[in-house]
């Protein structure tokens, strides 16, 4: 999908798209383009409404904005008409956009149409979206130049798009060998260097906890590791590592989960992210140093499952004991976290995981919740979630909370046996693994990377921290 800016749409024939601010139900002013208008009394542009109009050979379809949109709202809206009108964009497609129509929003509207292509039924035959054939271009009518926005916009899509798909499709399918021949391939196409340790590798360097979660599984684990570098490198540039968690899928282990396990596919959606991260940056060519670990295996239940009880070593050095097997993902966050202090030594560490229900419980499905020590970095991902509508907000990392893991036989335990404050201390086993690194955040994404909204029946993927991470290091 491309743009082709236009000055005019007076002869134009085909779907065109037309997005207004809201006015007043009581509005003496119909809304109106080229001729075509309609009364307040059916269509004022209230948020989340729309009205079709069709004449002179063309649909008209006027998309309400609201008062003051936000880049979620207005990504939101432009998804949902792309997905539901699928099948009137198999002609001549136009945009309006409004004068002096914010380039942010407009980012969003562009990524919301390429995003709105998206469907779950990777196994089943459907036609797929208009806007996804070959040289498919979207005329655009506005005041001002937009054509930058809209190819930043179609490959923060592109990067959202993979990351969707990815999390959503079956753990048979999305293994971590899956994962690891998707950020190969990835590394090619966009510019970072991709390695990718096995079992064997990770056994020879000591990557014991990773492993510990991995041995109950007969899919080879793979230890991936993602390395963006600028073009024009300058010692001025920061360096930013990034840690993904990547359980292909979780059953709990040993310690089974008897509810949830059918969502547990989407145990890697934190890594997922990261994956979609790195093409985004890459893709963005932005200005960092990006490395980025995402330890991917299955947490699965056999005759080699890692037990309750066991004490298990780390690459960090530390013992850990294991309190329970479904507390999995800390354990291959640690060895992330420690590979990555210990061998980059980046700027900035941020880790991104689905790592308790406890997060869930507290914060719903509004925000991902977020740990750190660092004061300025806190502010920094609260603002680049705000930009993008992927929003996080705070938690204590108070050194109260550290008895929750201390251990009578190892270095740690892997969870406090208490149904209380399970983010926090599951966030307080983290930082244990991050070497007193004084820029390092924690996000947990249990509630808001994957679940119910209008976009598909069933639960599904939502790419959050895709963008939130990529704006983040732009920031920087
Ligand atoms: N993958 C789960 C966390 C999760 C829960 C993700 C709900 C998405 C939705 C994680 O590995 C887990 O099992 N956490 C346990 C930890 C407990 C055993 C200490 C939890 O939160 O219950
Ligand atoms: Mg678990
Ligand atoms: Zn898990």
């Amino acid at each position: 999908m491309k743009i082709i800016t236009v000055h005019e749409l007076a002869d134009f024939k085909g779907t065109i798209l037309i997005p207004v601010f809201e006015t007043h139900v009581k509005s003496l002013v119909p809304i109106e383009f080229q001729g075509v208008s309609v009364s307040s009394k059916v269509f004022y542009g209230k948020k989340d409404t729309s009205y079709h109009s069709d004449k002179y050979d063309c649909l008209h379809l006027f998309i309400g904005l609201g008062k003051t949109p936000d880049y979620k709202s207005v990504f939101t809206m432009f998804r949902r008409i792309s997905l539901r009108n699928k099948e009137h964009f198999n002609t001549n497609t136009a945009l309006v956009l409004p004068d002096g129509f914010q380039a942010g929003l407009a980012e969003a509207a562009f990524s919301g149409l390429l995003a709105g292509t998206y469907e779950i039924g990777h196994f089943k035959k459907t036609d797929s979206h208009p806007f996804l054939r070959e040289g498919f271009e979207l005329a655009l009518l506005a005041k001002g130049n937009y054509t930058e926005t809209a190819d930043r916009a179609f490959r923060i899509a592109k990067a959202k798009l993979e990351t969707l798909r990815l999390v959503d499709l079956p753990p048979n399918v999305a293994t971590p060998q899956y994962l690891a021949k998707w950020a190969m391939e990835a590394g090619e196409k966009y510019g970072f260097k991709t390695t990718v340790f096995d079992r064997q590798t990770c056994v020879q360097l000591g990557l014991d906890a990773f492993l510990a979660v991995a041995q109950g599984s007969a899919r080879e684990p793979q230890f991936i590791i993602m390395e963006y570098t600028p073009d024009n490198l300058t010692n001025g540039m920061k360096h930013i590592g990034l840690v993904g968690k990547g359980i292909t899928f979780d059953t709990g282990g040993l310690n089974i989960k008897t509810a949830g396990m059918l969502h547990m596919k989407s145990d890697m959606a934190g890594g997922a992210a990261v994956l979609g991260a790195m093409q985004l940056v890459s893709d963005l060519k932005l200005d960092a140093k990006v490395t980025a670990i995402v330890p991917a295996c299955e947490n699965a239940v056999g005759n080699m499952s890692f037990l309750p009880a066991d004490v298990i070593r780390s690459y960090s050095g530390h013992s850990i004991e294991i309190i329970d097997t479904d507390a999995e993902g800390r354990l291959i966050l640690a060895d992330g976290l420690s590979y990555l202090t210990k061998n980059y030594k980046p700027d900035y560490i941020v880790d991104i995981a689905t790592l308790t229900g406890s997060s869930v419980a507290t914060f719903g499905y509004e925000c991902g919740a977020l740990f750190t020590n660092n004061e300025s970095l806190s502010k920094q991902l609260q603002q680049a979630g705000d930009d993008v509508g992927e929003r996080v907000w705070p938690l204590p990392l108070w050194e109260a909370y550290r008895q929750d893991i201390e251990s009578e036989v190892a270095d740690v335990k892997n969870f406090s046996g208490k149904p209380v404050a399970g983010a926090i201390s599951a966030a307080k086993f983290l930082e244990f693994f991050t070497a007193g690194h004084t820029a390092w955040a924690h996000l947990d994404v249990a509630g808001v990377a994957f679940g119910d909204d209008e976009f598909a029946k069933t639960k599904h993927a939502t790419a959050f921290g895709v963008q939130l991470l990529t704006k983040f290091i732009e920031n920087l």
